[in-house]
């Protein structure tokens, strides 16, 4: 389906025009879809889209989910935010509200206040609930570390899937039942990233988790979430294939695995690599997975502080990686990590250093669609239908 690289005069400037800018995230291979844009080789691209229709129903209408991550402070403190979560998204995952220290004050209690209030607000306004997360390395409370060992590590683990899975057994959509596993940079084996899980369980962990997962809940979409599987770096290779082989060894044991998810938390001043994505999802689809976007975002931070430049080149990394990824029908929906600018990790973790507020997601600050939205909303409407 995709052109080959074709290095015309025109896209030749633009590169050029690109690297002084800093817009280089632009440049990238080119798509049939986006030539029908005048896309990548046009310096002018304006994600002019046709009409006023919300993502959630340009989504659907390419039998696609849109949602994004949503965090109880903000959603219940600020109805307009709520409104526009309402008006955009089809689906809702706590931003931190399903994570242990939230969830888990102690080793023997369970508090699932703020996720229900989040889980009750998707319901009340027919969006979709998903799970983030069960098992991950990070965001573990302060009591496990002097109450876990290994010889209790499983059946503390156990004893949360089943009673976290169990409570919203029926009513959610997916779990991402094991979060950021593969790191390959730690030199474990099988590129294992270093975790508590791992080393009080060994690499065995991650099936545990998954069987009881299935247990608790037999009709969620059990979802492995992985980060950086998008970039471009050496080392980002090595954890695409490590994901790979993960993954492949879980279908192999009848490890009920059903979905990877891909954060795509996209960095605004780096280059994609269209051939080893597309490829890296063919092969995830091959193995009889769905592929959900899990987190996507563009980090800005080390963009110019122009904000014409800044929302063009953001708009342009969603778009072009969005070009390539929802050609794969394997691909069943889409989340931003939070839906405003107002709201957004990088905020705190993604600061610019001339202290110009940061742009990552499709509203801004006040709300309104920005040139991401439209990027979104474009990606949509040319997306093939499911
Ligand atoms: O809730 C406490 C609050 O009581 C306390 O006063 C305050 C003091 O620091 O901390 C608050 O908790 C913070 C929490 O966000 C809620 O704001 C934690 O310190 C902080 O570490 C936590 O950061 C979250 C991070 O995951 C770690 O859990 C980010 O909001 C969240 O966006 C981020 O999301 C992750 C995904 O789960 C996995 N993929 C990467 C993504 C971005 O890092």
């Amino acid at each position: 389906m995709h052109q080959n690289w074709l290095l015309t005069r025109r896209r030749v400037l633009w590169l050029g025009l690109a690297t002084l800018t800093g817009t280089g995230a632009i440049a990238r291979e080119t798509t049939d879809r986006n030539q029908q844009n005048q896309g990548l080789d046009n310096p002018e691209r304006d994600f002019k889209v046709v009409g006023k229709a919300s993502l959630k129903e340009r989504a659907a209408a390419k039998g696609l989910i849109y949602g994004a991550a949503a965090n109880y402070p903000a959603l219940s403190s600020d109805p307009k935010l709520a409104a526009r979560f309402v008006q955009e998204c089809a689906m809702i995952v706590p931003e931190n509200e399903l994570k242990w220290p939230s969830i888990r004050p102690g080793p023997d209690t369970f508090d699932f206040t703020k996720a229900d209030w989040l889980a009750n607000f998707a319901h009340t306004h027919g969006m979709l609930f998903r799970g983030h997360n069960l098992v991950w390395n990070q965001a573990l409370p302060p009591w496990f570390k002097d109450t876990v060992n290994s010889k209790n590590a499983r059946e503390v683990m156990l004893k949360h899937i089943k009673t976290v899975v169990g409570h919203y057994a029926g009513k959610i959509h997916s779990w991402d039942v094991v979060n950021e596993a593969i790191w390959p940079e730690y030199n474990q084996p099988h590129g294992l990233r270093y975790s508590p899980w791992l080393d009080l369980l060994g690499p065995d962990y991650i099936d545990i988790a998954f069987h009881a997962a299935a247990q608790a809940d037999p009709k969620a979409l059990l979802v492995y979430n992985g980060d950086f599987l998008e970039h471009d770096r050496p080392e980002d290779e090595k954890r695409r294939v490590a994901t790979l082989k993960l993954l492949e060894g879980m279908k192999s044991r009848g490890t009920p695995v059903q979905a990877l998810g891909m954060e795509a938390h996209l960095l605004g001043e780096q280059k994609l690599n269209p051939k080893k994505l597309k490829a890296f999802l063919h092969d995830v689809a091959d193995l009889g997975l769905k592929i959900m976007i899990t987190e996507m975002d563009v980090k800005d931070d080390k963009l110019p502080l122009n904000i014409n430049v800044r929302d063009r080149t953001v708009a342009g990394a969603y778009e072009d990686f969005l070009s390539v990824v929802l050609d794969q029908p394997a691909v069943i929906a889409v989340l931003t990590w939070g839906l405003s600018d107002l709201n957004t990790w990088y905020k705190v973790w993604g600061a610019r250093a001339d202290g110009s507020p940061v742009r990552p997601l499709p509203l801004d600050a006040q709300l309104k669609r920005k040139l991401g939205w439209n990027a979104l909303a474009y990606a949509f409407d040319h997306a093939p239908k499911r």
